[in-house]
């Protein structure tokens, strides 16, 4: 099939790439014309593990191709994607549509023949009734159809949760559409990937559902590392008692600094302005937003105190900065809210990210960016773990114990065990445990 995706960012490019390897003709548009050359040129403009070799194999067999000409890539395609951003809209926290009307707008101007536009964004419930006025007003007289397909795929594992999802989901009641989908996701409900139809409103709303509730599993055993730590429980153990009854399921349990990335927060907000407008008021998810946001500051303040009660004067080792593991995304990351409180007490805060420090630096201007995690850590008075890359699980512990100045490790992530940390003679602070 002739698809066209429009956005080539993170879900757009991951997207694009894997149905050109299922077999149909890609094209994928973006407005940034400086990243379309640097795909043209063989370069791609973020990190996710496996996507440059994708790309690269489907360009060559040419299946896949990149262009800045939204009107090209339109006009023949039978299935318009529309994966382009919809932040939080400055000021009331609502998703930002202009992008996704945008798209709409210039699609409209481009169809010819019967089309399927799928928003691949995730956009609040009725988004997609507004896209579908949008392009009859422009174009009454062509023949296309509005589907709602989210998109579930986690960063770092993209091409893999593309390839291999739970489930996809179409929100269409056009039985064209719905045909056309389904061809295009042949390959993968072949693979028996459950492919669920719904109507298109069911659709937008399951996406958001999905992620305020993987946020409040996140939250909720952050408070109960809280209440671990005032009454001497262990909280990677209640984490794995509760999560091996197959009702609560072990994913998603693991205490730390607080969600954050470029999905849960803005998404658990634009959901709880959605139900708030239809005046069916998210109690729930609006205490998990509040309590999220409350629990980044409070990591930086779990650091003052594990210094002694202050920071002033005091050089401060950070070790990871994107929002999770085998990303370079730092949108709502919570190492910028930690950093933050630790420069606003008065440290300075040297800082180490495999992939992420180009993305930081304009982020983060006023902090001072290592080579290595030890020489991160190089005459530190803490030292701090942040994400939880592979790179971090392992360290020469001896090494890093030489390099702090005061070897105190604030492991945000628990990725290393209380007793072996004190063994060799740190001062440990993990989440949740004794
Ligand atoms: N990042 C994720 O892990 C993830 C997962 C699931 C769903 N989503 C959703 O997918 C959507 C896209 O997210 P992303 O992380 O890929 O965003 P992104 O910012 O990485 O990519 C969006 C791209 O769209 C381009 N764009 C914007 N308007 C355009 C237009 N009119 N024409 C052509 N290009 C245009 C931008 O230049 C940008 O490159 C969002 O709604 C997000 O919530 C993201």
């Amino acid at each position: 099939m002739r698809v066209t995706m429009i956005g080539a960012g993170y879900v757009g490019l991951v997207s694009g790439a894997c149905f050109a390897d299922f077999g149909h003709d890609v094209c994928c548009v973006d407005k940034d014309p400086a990243k379309i050359d640097a795909l043209n040129r063989g370069e791609i403009p973020i990190f996710e593990p496996g996507l440059s070799d994708l790309v690269a194999k489907n360009v060559r067999d040419a299946r896949l191709s990149f262009t800045t000409s939204l009107h090209e890539a339109v006009k023949d395609a039978e299935a318009v994607f529309i994966a382009v951003g919809t932040p939080s809209r400055r000021g009331d926290g609502h998703a930002d549509l202009s992008y996704v009307y945008q798209a709409a707008r210039d699609i409209a101007a481009s169809l010819s023949g019967y089309t399927v536009i799928v928003t691949k964004s995730t956009v609040p419930v009725g988004t997609g009734d507004e896209v579908e006025r949008i392009i009859r007003e422009a174009r009454p007289e062509a023949e296309f159809a509005v589907v709602s397909n989210p998109e579930f795929l986690r960063e770092g594992a993209a091409i893999a949760d593309f390839k291999r999802p739970d489930r996809i989901v179409i929100g269409t009641e056009d039985e064209r559409a719905s045909n056309v989908m389904t061809e295009i996701y042949r390959p993968l409900y072949l693979n028996s990937s459950p492919l669920l139809v719904t109507s298109r409103r069911t659709a937008e709303l399951t996406k958001y559902a999905a992620n305020a509730f993987l946020a409040t599993k996140i939250t909720f055993i952050n408070e109960i590392a809280d209440l671990c730590e005032q009454v001497g429980a262990n909280v990677q153990d209640v984490a794995r008692g509760i999560g091996l009854d197959n009702r609560i399921g072990g994913k998603f349990l693991h205490a730390g600094p607080g969600y954050g990335g470029s999905c849960f927060p803005k998404d658990t907000l634009a959901l709880i302005k959605t139900a708030q407008d239809f005046e069916a008021p998210t109690r729930i998810i609006e205490t998990v937003a509040a309590v999220n946001d409350q629990r980044k500051r409070a990591m930086g303040r779990k650091v003052i105190t594990a210094c002694g009660g202050s920071v002033r004067g005091k050089t401060i080792a950070v070790l990871g900065l994107t929002f999770k593991p085998n990303t370079d995304d730092m949108r709502d990351a919570p190492s910028l809210d930690i950093i933050t409180t630790l420069q606003d007490a008065g440290a300075s805060v040297r800082a180490y990210d495999p992939e992420g420090m180009h993305v930081a630096k304009p982020m983060l201007p006023e902090v001072d960016y290592a080579r290595d995690a030890y020489d991160c850590a190089r005459g530190a008075d803490a030292l701090v773990i942040v994400t939880e890359w592979d790179a971090f699980r392992a360290l020469d512990l001896g090494r890093l114990h030489n390099a702090l100045a005061h070897p105190v490790v604030v492991d945000l992530r628990n990725i290393y065990r209380p007793d072996e940390m004190r063994r060799r003679g740190f001062t440990y602070v993990s989440v949740g445990r004794p």
